[in-house]
Order: C-alpha cells, then sequence, then structure tokens
C-alpha cells in the first residue's frame, strides 16, 4: 500500500471499526501514524483491536442510530486533544435480501437508519471538528447497491446509499469554503465475514465472472481509496463518488 507521510498525526474517525473494510482501514490508517478513533457498538471489538495497535488507537462505544450516543462518542474524541481531520463513515449493512413487495416497514426503517440516517447524525457532529482541521476530509462508504441496480439486494440498502452520494454533494458544496472535502467511495461485493454469511460459494463465483478485473473486492482495495481521498493530493477532489468495483458497473 502507497505510503503517505502527511498522515503522521493526522486523527481519523472510522465508524463500523470492529469488522470488515472499517477495521481493515484502522489499521491502514494507524500504520501511516494517524491517532485512529475506533468507533462501533461492538465495544469489546474495537477495545481489541486498539490494544493490538498501540497507544495511538482508541476505542469508543457508539450507535450511529442514536443521536445522543453519537454526540457523546464526538465528545470522548475531543477529550483526546488530538482534534478531528478525517471522518469515515464506513458502518452500515443490511439483513435480509428481500424485494420491494416482501420488505416489511421495519427492515425498511431500520436499514435507511442505519445507512443513511445514521450517516447524517456522525457527519453533523463532525463537521465543527473538521472546520478546525486545516486538511478536512468526510469519506462516506456507499455500495455498488447504491450506484445501479445489478443483482438481488436489499432495496432498503440501495436507496439508502443512493441517499448518502447526494447528501455527500451536499456536504462537499457546504464545506468547500472550508477546505473540507467529502467523497464516497463504492465498493463492490468484498469477502468481509458479514457477506460471506450471506453469499453462498456460487453467487460468489458468479459474482466474480461478471467483473471485468475478474474477482471480488479485497478490503484494501478500499482502503487504498480511502487514503488517497484523505491525502493532500487529494485537496482538490471533493463531490466525488469513486467506484471500487473492478469495472462491474461504469458511471
Ligand atoms: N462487504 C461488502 O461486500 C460491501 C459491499 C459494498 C458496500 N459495503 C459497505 O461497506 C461498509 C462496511 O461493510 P463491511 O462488510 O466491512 O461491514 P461489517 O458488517 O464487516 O462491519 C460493520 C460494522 O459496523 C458496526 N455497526 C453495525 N451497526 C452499528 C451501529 N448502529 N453503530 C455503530 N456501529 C455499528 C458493526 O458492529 C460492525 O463492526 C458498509 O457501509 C457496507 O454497506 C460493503
Amino acid at each position: 500500500m502507497a505510503t503517505y507521510p502527511e498522515m503522521m498525526g493526522r486523527a481519523v474517525a472510522i465508524t463500523g471499526a470492529a469488522s470488515g473494510i472499517g477495521e481493515a482501514a484502522v489499521r491502514s490508517f494507524y500504520a501511516q501514524g494517524a491517532y485512529v478513533f475506533l468507533l462501533d457498538l461492538d465495544y469489546k471489538g474495537v477495545e481489541k483491536i486498539a490494544a493490538e495497535l498501540g497507544d495511538r488507537a482508541y476505542p469508543i462505544q457508539v450507535d450511529i442510530t442514536n443521536p445522543q450516543s453519537v454526540l457523546e462518542a464526538f465528545s470522548a474524541i475531543d477529550h483526546a486533544g488530538t482534534g478531528l481531520d478525517i471522518f469515515i463513515n464506513c458502518a452500515g449493512g443490511y439483513k435480509k435480501l428481500l424485494t420491494v413487495e416482501k420488505m416489511d416497514l421495519e427492515e425498511w426503517d431500520n436499514t435507511i437508519s442505519l445507512n443513511l440516517r445514521a450517516v447524517f447524525l456522525c457527519c453533523q457532529a463532525a463537521i465543527p471538528r473538521l472546520k478546525k482541521s486545516k486538511a478536512g476530509r468526510i469519506i462516506n462508504v456507499t455500495s455498488i447497491s447504491g450506484r445501479t441496480v445489478h443483482a438481488a439486494s436489499s432495496p432498503a440498502y440501495g436507496s439508502a446509499k443512493a441517499g448518502v452520494t447526494q447528501l455527500t454533494r451536499f456536504l462537499a458544496y457546504e464545506l468547500g469554503p472550508y477546505g473540507i472535502t467529502a467523497n464516497t467511495i463504492a465498493p463492490l461485493t468484498t469477502l468481509t465475514p458479514r457477506v460471506a454469511a450471506l453469499r453462498t460459494p456460487e453467487d460468489i463465483a458468479r459474482i466474480a465472472s461478471q467483473v471485468p478485473l475478474g474477482r471480488l473486492a479485497t478490503t484494501d482495495d478500499h482502503v487504498s481509496a480511502m487514503l488517497y481521498l484523505a491525502s493532500d493530493g487529494a485537496a482538490f477532489v471533493t463531490g466525488v463518488a469513486l467506484d471500487t468495483n473492478g469495472g462491474r458497473i461504469m458511471l
């Protein structure tokens, strides 16, 4: 993975830090010399990873769907005294593959709450902190399912992720005058534990066969894009959706 010396001493907060793409991001930003705040519902998970990493890693429990919990998590970041330079919304996902016709309202509301409302809540809390940074960055993780309909997925999830793409454009527009960039990365199916449990081996082979680059994504594919968007070299890139999808869809 590329090295970004400017990450040394910067402070990055990552939601969904206990698992999958978020955990991989935590490890990479830490390796680059950043202070890393690991935000997750799974406190034991982030506590374990932070203990393994060292004293620039801070585990924080948060339920990103709960406004009070989000405020408390950002207060905990303030207490560390590092400021906040980069905020990555990575927590998200869905529980059931359903059609619009079969989806119950509870599943719809819970999925929208986790994948869209929570991103709004967290960005709103992050903004005043990022305004104090010299190189503020917001990176929201969406999904190929929010960019097009290419396979069975969750309609609530895809709709929420498409909403995050548009929310991110508003953030880019509003925060540009403060030198803060806001972008998304839109991953293809990635073999994290959650996805491995949802997809059969046949599903996985079928998805890979449809990708011009011939494979599913790895967590590093997405983390490389995050590091780039967080870097000084991406200071003039904002409002962009970066599709880390191996060419599966081209927009
Ligand atoms: N893995 C994929 O194939 C894939 C594909 C496209 C997009 N994505 C997106 O990438 C992101 C990461 O996906 P992943 O598969 O690595 O995730 P994951 O399921 O491995 O991890 C998600 C993390 O979010 C945490 N979390 C869940 N609800 C939370 C809440 N209310 N508050 C705080 N934390 C909470 C979980 O504890 C978990 O640690 C998600 O936004 C997902 O939608 C993933």
